[in-house]
């Protein structure tokens, strides 16, 4: 190995360390987390709160600081023997000097409060009346999406993806489902709890098609880590045709593989249109249209496919998901009906 791929193969190393350290995926770094810009009419005007906040906070700290450091150094010279007593005092009480950083204190801050309390009058509700509407269910580990509909026949659940219409405000009806958890998608809201046994309303636009990772954002137990959400915007036609998509029950390939799956996993997973009706689980009626498994933590291709339905919780130490006793034959068919599930 040369020097030039030497320096190249550790530093391939350290960033996947760094990746690792980070709790990224080779998948949802693809679409990073970021908090410090903002992609809608709703995130927009906090992400400028942000930094405004920011730059009179880091003021503050430089300036006192500053003064902090420049009155040590100015500080009376007096050399006091052991015993002997003396008067530091200049005669001056300072009270000019208080006087003028209370004031210039109070006026940045009441500039702070006035701006926030501005900021979230402005972002509380949309400017019209979103035509979308999703019930999102936190559990641990995982966020179900239901889309609602006053028709019954449009409505459908789905699971850690979550596809919206660019340019318009959807409406979010966050549930705890078993702990609170925090439903968190920064460049598009702030946070807002999921709790058991209420409905926290919210909502959030997109302002261009594209990726927004999220993540949870309150400790809710082993694999909080491990519980981002992904949010793609569509142009609005695009998304039409994914929440059309998403009614369809997927075409059955006459397999054991779908046999298999309605026998092991029925009793927690749906997919459309056959007997395998659970609930406790993701709906996976589409599921190779995600682009992630286990709540955004893995790939979503064959090989993960079969490391996680074989060996759950070695991926996620603590998941619901039991440890299936399979076969390897069986195990193919039901990797092969998984990934025909489009
Ligand atoms: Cu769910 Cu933290």
């Amino acid at each position: 190995m040369n020097a030039a791929s030497k320096l190249r193969s550790s530093f391939t190393i350290s960033s996947n360390v760094l990746a690792l350290l980070l709790g990224l995926s080779s998948s949802v770094s693809a679409a990073p987390l970021q908090y410090l810009t903002g992609a809608g009419t709703k995130a927009a005007p906090v992400v400028v709160l942000t930094w405004a906040v920011l730059i009179v906070a880091i003021s503050v700290v430089v300036i006192i600081s500053s003064l902090v450091i420049v009155g040590y150094f100015r500080r009376p010279r007096v050399s006091v023997q052991p015993g002997e007593r003396s008067d530091v005092g200049s005669g001056q009480t300072g009270l000019n000097w208080i006087l003028i950083g209370v004031g210039i204190s109070g006026v940045a801050l009441l500039c702070t409060i006035v701006g926030t309390v501005l900021v979230l009058a402005d972002v509380e509700t949309p400017g019209i009346r979103p035509a979308v509407t999703l019930e999102i269910t936190a559990r641990q580990w995982f966020w179900e999406v239901r889309y609602l509909s006053p028709n019954p026949a449009q409505i459908f659940t789905t699971a850690n993806e979550i596809h919206i219409p660019a340019g318009e405000p959807v409406r979010l009806k966050l549930i705890g489902g078993d702990v609170i958890h925090s439903f968190w998608v920064p460049q598009l809201a702030g946070k807002m709890d999921a709790i058991p046994g209420q409905i926290n309303e919210t909502w959030f636009e997109a302002a261009a098609p594209g990726a927004y990772r999220g993540q949870c954002a309150e400790y809710c137990g082993a694999q909080h880590a491990h519980m981002g959400v992904m949010v793609i915007a569509d142009t609005p036609a695009n998304f039409k045709k994914w929440w059309d998509h998403q009614l369809q029950s997927p075409t059955q390939p006459a397999s054991d593989g779908a046999q298999l799956f309605e026998a092991h996993c029925g009793a927690c997973h749906t997919v459309r249109g056959t007997d395998a009706a659970g609930t406790k689980g993701p709906d996976l009626s589409h599921l190779m249209t995600r682009s992630t498994i286990a709540a955004g933590f893995l790939p979503n291709n064959g090989p993960n496919l079969v490391r996680w339905v074989s060996d759950p919780q070695s991926v996620k130490p603590g998941s619901l998901m039991p440890t299936p006793q399979i076969s390897g034959a069986d195990l193919k068919s039901i990797d092969d009906y998984l990934q025909s599930l489009h």
